[in-house]
């Protein structure tokens, strides 16, 4: 009987949120728009600040440029009138997504019946929602508790626990660390994903694979599956397409910062708004938000122990290096280069998806205030961001059977990552050094230490 009122009630608190997510976008579609000429580019702002659209690509209507793809979420309320004032002003688009509804109500959300969490039946092929993953998290630490621990960042905007997992293989000697985090925009949620499955791998197959068990004697992972954990529960309860945090602004008028426009990196210069109702709200100040302050404390503190650090977002298919706020090369851009270049032909081979890679301000859009930037100046000078799958078509609901292609190809990306910092680094570490090898290595140290 207890257990009967108990569902009752847990129907009638989800069930309200549920339907509020069903009606959402229904009959949206996302057009894709390339304006021809400065005029055409002009009449695209206009529609962008005269009507209620969200723009996709770029984030800022200043960010329009002739024969650049433009992406945007039309709502349904308005879709007629749009797509007339296009026709109209002769700018050519085509429908890209046919009703933005369908795409997640099909596959994506779930009856959220309770269930019996069990870690050997975690579906990685699957979207999973925050519960999940804290219990994942959890089990994880437990079931393989010589290597992972479960390490607390911080809290969230809604004093949610922020933890990363530290993979690290017990050793004597000092290690180095590898950062990865998924999850900074909420409605990326392929990324989350990934973070699952990179830590599933490295754990099926350190021992197995001998690039790995050779890296990991060096180098420790410490992985956050999700950044922005509010945003991912409002993705999951009240607005899919949610890209911010959740904190309030204006007294209550506008909700979130984009948090990879609050780093510290030429903070709300370019590509980025100070008004909140923006996609791109660059917070209040640098680190304004608890999300980013827990970050970049962490990072500070253990930063001549990171060596590389990745960030993964959808999408666009692109691996991307500094700069985003500026189109300037980075110092170290051709290294930069080669290494993502060196992944993405790996990760080709896994499915044929072509990735392109270069700056962040040239590949996507200048932004400013990014984490890979604020890492990178720092001073650890491996920063790379990645935007998964796919190339529009999906766009942020990547579908579920897309999911373990992806992770796959990804992981095949990393793992070159991975295998170039152990290299970098470590390469005379090797532990099974033949005594020839070993002059060898003694002998090339030498040289180089003395080229
Ligand atoms: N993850 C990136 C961001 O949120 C890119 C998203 C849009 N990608 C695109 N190709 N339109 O800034
Ligand atoms: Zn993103």
């Amino acid at each position: 009987m207890m257990l009967l009122l108990w569902q009752i009630g847990l129907l009638g608190i989800l069930a309200p949120k549920i339907l509020c997510l069903m009606m959402r976008y229904d009959g949206d579609q996302v057009l894709q728009i390339i304006p021809q000429t400065p005029e055409q580019v002009h009449q695209l702002q206009e529609l962008c600040e005269a009507w209620p659209l969200d723009l996709w690509k770029p984030h800022l209507p200043e960010s329009i440029y002739e024969k650049a793809k433009v992406h945007i979420r039309v709502p349904v309320s308005v879709l007629q009138q749009i797509k007339d004032s296009l026709l109209q002003n002769r700018i050519p688009f085509q429908v890209l997504i046919k009703n933005v509804k369908e795409l997640w109500d099909s596959d994506t959300v779930r009856n959220p019946g309770k269930y019996q969490f069990s870690l050997s039946n975690y579906n990685y092929t699957r979207y999973h929602p925050m519960e999940d993953i804290y219990q994942w998290m959890n089990q994880i630490k437990e079931e393989y508790s010589h290597l992972v621990t479960q390490n607390y960042l911080g809290a969230t905007y809604e004093s949610r626990p922020m933890y990363f997992l530290k993979i690290s293989q017990p050793s004597d000697k000092p290690k180095k660390i590898i950062w990865m985090d998924c999850g900074i925009h909420a409605r990326e949620w392929i990324s989350p994903s990934f973070c699952q499955w990179f830590v599933k791998e490295i754990l099926k197959s350190y021992q197995s694979n001998p690039k790995l068990s050779k890296a990991i004697q060096n180098i420790d992972f410490y992985v956050l599956p999700v950044l922005n954990i509010d945003g991912y529960v409002y993705s999951w309860t009240t607005d899919r397409l949610w890209r911010k945090s959740r904190s309030p602004h204006d007294n209550g008028t506008c909700y979130g910062t984009d948090l990879n426009r609050n780093f510290n990196a030429q903070w709300c210069t370019v590509g980025a708004d100070s008004f909140c109702s923006s996609e791109a709200f660059c917070g209040t100040s640098p680190d304004s938000e608890p999300e980013t302050k827990a970050i970049t404390s962490f990072i500070e503190s253990q930063k001549s122990d990171i060596l590389c650090y990745l960030s993964i977002h959808s999408f666009g298919q692109f691996i991307l290096i500094p700069y985003g706020y500026s189109v300037q090369p980075a110092s170290n851009h051709d290294e930069l280069m080669k290494v993502a270049e060196t992944a993405t032909a790996a990760l080709k081979e896994k499915h044929g998806t072509d990735f392109e890679v270069g700056p962040f301000s040239t590949v996507l859009y200048k932004a400013s205030g990014t984490s890979q930037d604020w890492v990178y100046d720092l001073g650890i000078n491996l920063s790379f961001t990645l935007e998964l799958r796919d190339n529009g078509t999906f766009a942020f609901e990547l579908p579920e059977d897309q999911i373990q292609s992806t992770c796959e190809e990804t992981m095949a990306a990393v793992m070159t990552i991975i295998e170039y910092v152990d290299e970098k680094y470590f390469k005379n570490n090797a532990v099974t050094v033949t005594s020839s090898t070993l002059w060898l290595s003694i002998l090339l140290s030498a040289s180089r230490n003395t080229a």
